[in-house]
């Protein structure tokens, strides 16, 4: 399995570190624009494989994508971040030509790659991608459910005051402060709902802290953050190397699921060799109905600036 993680910012870097680290991939290569910097990442990460103990060769590149040929995946992390106080959705101006570039480049040298994006305004980037390419739908694959609902079992685990691996939940629709969905009504503590042990006024706190999971490291960190973002990617890259069919809610191309059409949007969907295997269809109530349309409305006004 080649993987090619594309910028060597601080989440690119951290998703090649995570997927060395998990052993599953043989090669990694971390390109970047700026001259030296992922030749520098990926020797500074391949200097703690014997440490680490992991076998994946690491490489950096300058801006060659010929280097990127025949990548199993492709994951795009290139654009600026937010600053604080800044939404995802003002970056649509710059980023919008670069992730464009930037998959149509990889593209040309790995025809049948499967496109993990995560750049920001994600949903919208990868709406951008599906317009752009000519890949298959079940190829193209964003990245926002995945760490959000990472977020959503923190805030749980926190609430709860019991251990995350106790915890299952997930984040659906948009990735962006006022379009997520934690589903707290689905939401268990080891398989008991978690509605049994927290009063709705916490749930809500709880769904409130989950949105705006990335605007608060934002705002401490100064820049948006990166570790979280490169395990929710490593994990789905995991799922797909491996093939192993497990549930992420992944930004994809809705034809008529959930009652859309021409939107990327979260959604669980089951992630193997192919990429996205199966949408999965969860019969939502009435509110969590009215909040996806809520949800895919703002996504639409942004794709529309594209
Ligand atoms: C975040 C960025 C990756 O939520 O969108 O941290």
């Amino acid at each position: 399995m080649k993987v090619t993680v594309v910028g060597a910012g601080a989440v690119g870097a951290s998703c090649a570190e995570y997927i060395a680290i998990k052993n599953f991939a043989s090669e990694v290569v971390l390109l970047d624009i700026k001259e030296g910097y992922a030749e520098g990442k990926a020797m500074d990460l391949m200097q703690t494989a014997s440490l680490n103990a992991f076998d994946t060769k690491i490489t950096g590149i300058t801006n060659d994508y010929s280097k990127t040929a025949n990548s199993d995946v492709c994951v795009i992390t290139s654009g600026i971040p937010r600053k604080p106080g800044m939404t995802r959705e003002e970056l649509i101006g710059i980023n919008a030509g670069i992730v464009k570039d930037v998959s149509s480049n990889l593209i040309k040298f790995s025809p049948n790659t499967i496109i993990i994006v995560v750049s920001n305004p994600m949903d919208t980037m990868a709406y951008l991608v599906h317009k752009s390419t000519n890949l298959p739908k079940n190829k193209i694959i964003g990245m926002g459910g995945a760490l959000d609902s990472a977020r959503f079992k923190y805030r749980l685990a926190e609430a709860l005051g019991g251990p995350i691996s106790d915890v299952d939940g997930m984040v659906i629709g948009g990735h962006s402060d006022t379009g997520m969905i934690p589903l707290t009504r689905l939401a268990t503590r080891n398989g008991v709902p978690v509605t049994e042990f927290l009063s709705e006024d916490r749930l809500n706190q709880v769904k409130e802290d989950t949105k705006v999971g990335g605007a608060t490291l934002t705002k401490l960190l100064g820049t948006s953050a990166w570790y979280a973002p490169g395990a929710a990617v490593s994990a789905m890259v995991q799922a797909i190397a491996c093939d192993t069919k497990k549930v992420f809610p992944c930004s994809v191309m809705l034809e008529g699921e959930y009652g859309f059409n021409d939107i990327c949007l979260g959604v669980p969907v089951i992630l193997g060799k192919n990429g996205i295997e199966e949408i999965v269809s969860v019969k939502l109530n009435d509110a969590e109905k009215a909040n996806m349309l809520e949800s895919a409305e703002g996504v639409k006004a942004v794709n529309e600036l594209l």
